[in-house]
């Protein structure tokens, strides 16, 4: 029997309860996967607060990465005993799960499932980030809002390896130093001089805003954006900023967003990953710790996740 994390109805981590279950078969166009690893994302969160909605009872979960041990008919990019990960794909928190072929990427040799679970997800959003929202090059500024987090802590690091200068955000004070570690300069969100510091350090502006905060700094990202910048909008930790999009437009600011779906997909992901795992293997991202969590474990990972108090990248391990 597999198992299962299941919700019945939204709320607090409680509700995210452990399930044995039949899995059965993979159907047309599916795999089944023996999952090693499963990712743990913010909207994990979202969803399980019914912020994201879906038909309940609902697996939460958009990410996993391990074995598969069985094929569906049609499909012909996967065999059993293949290493495989996926970053967007419904009902992952499960120690086995059926998985459309379509959403998953195979994984090179030198990935393993631990890795892979932990930073395809985060990772591919960095990129999207990076290459699709704004194409980052080397003397560029970039302040990036949320650098603490999973995505920010990825992004600030890839960021600095391009070439950019990082202007580091982070939310809690005990993180400071590891977003120090990833970036250029490193500021607190609360800080009041926050602003003054930025245009010390860029005074005609930064020319990318990464925004995962949203809300709560969005008034120092319009503050900082260079005239002619852009504020690259991808998450709203702190709820969905209102921004004054009018004067923003006067400036010539754009704000761009969309999903790591959106943005990779097709022959993109192909391109996206295997710069995700040249950076990895470059060792980008070597200082970032792993908190791995035990698959029984995921009520007490969502409570750290809504408390702010994860330290480092969060991954299930069945
Ligand atoms: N567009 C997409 O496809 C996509 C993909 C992935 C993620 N996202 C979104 O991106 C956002 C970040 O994802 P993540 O995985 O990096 O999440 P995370 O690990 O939870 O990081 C959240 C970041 O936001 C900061 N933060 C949260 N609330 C804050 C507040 N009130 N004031 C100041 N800082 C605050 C945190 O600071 P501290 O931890 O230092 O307190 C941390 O740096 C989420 O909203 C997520 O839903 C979007």
């Amino acid at each position: 029997m597999a198992k299962i994390i299941q919700m019945r109805s939204p709320g607090d981590p409680s509700v995210l309860e452990i399930v044995q279950a039949e899995i059965g078969a993979p159907g047309p166009g599916q795999v089944r996967l023996v999952q090693d690893a499963i990712g743990i994302n913010a909207v994990d969160g979202l969803v399980r607060k019914g912020l994201y909605p879906m038909a309940l009872p609902a697996v939460p979960g958009f990410e996993a990465a391990g074995v598969v041990d069985a094929v569906g008919q049609g499909v012909t990019a996967f065999a059993p005993g293949d290493r495989a990960a996926y970053f967007f794909a419904q009902g992952a928190y499960a120690t086995v799960a059926l998985v459309p072929a379509s959403a998953l990427v195979p994984l090179p040799d030198d990935v393993d499932v631990t890795t892979a679970a932990t930073i395809l997800a985060k990772g591919l959003t960095a990129w999207m980030g990076l290459r699709a929202l704004y194409d980052l090059n080397a003397g560029d500024t970039a302040l990036v809002l949320g650098a603490s987090g999973g995505v920010g802590s990825l992004l600030s690091r890839w960021a600095k390896a391009l070439g950019g200068a990082v202007i580091g955000v982070a939310g809690s004070l005990d993180k400071l130093d590891k977003v120090q570690a990833g970036a250029t300069h490193a500021l607190l969100a609360s800080d009041p001089q926050a602003a003054a510091r930025i245009h010390e350090i860029a005074p005609a502006g930064v020319d990318v805003v990464y925004d995962l905060i949203g809300q709560a700094t969005f008034n120092l990202a319009a503050d900082v954006v260079r005239d002619g910048g852009v504020i690259a909008t991808i998450g709203a930790a702190s709820g969905q900023p209102k921004p004054s999009t009018q004067a923003l437009a006067r400036r010539g600011v754009q704000i761009r967003g969309g999903g790591t779906p959106q943005h990779v997909r097709g022959p993109t992901v192909a391109v996206a990953t295997g710069e995700l795992w040249a950076a990895h293997r470059a060792g980008l991202f070597d200082d970032l710790e792993t908190a791995r969590y035990p698959f029984d474990a995921i009520a007490r990972a969502h409570a750290d996740m809504d408390a702010r108090r994860m330290i480092g990248l969060p991954v299930l391990i069945p």
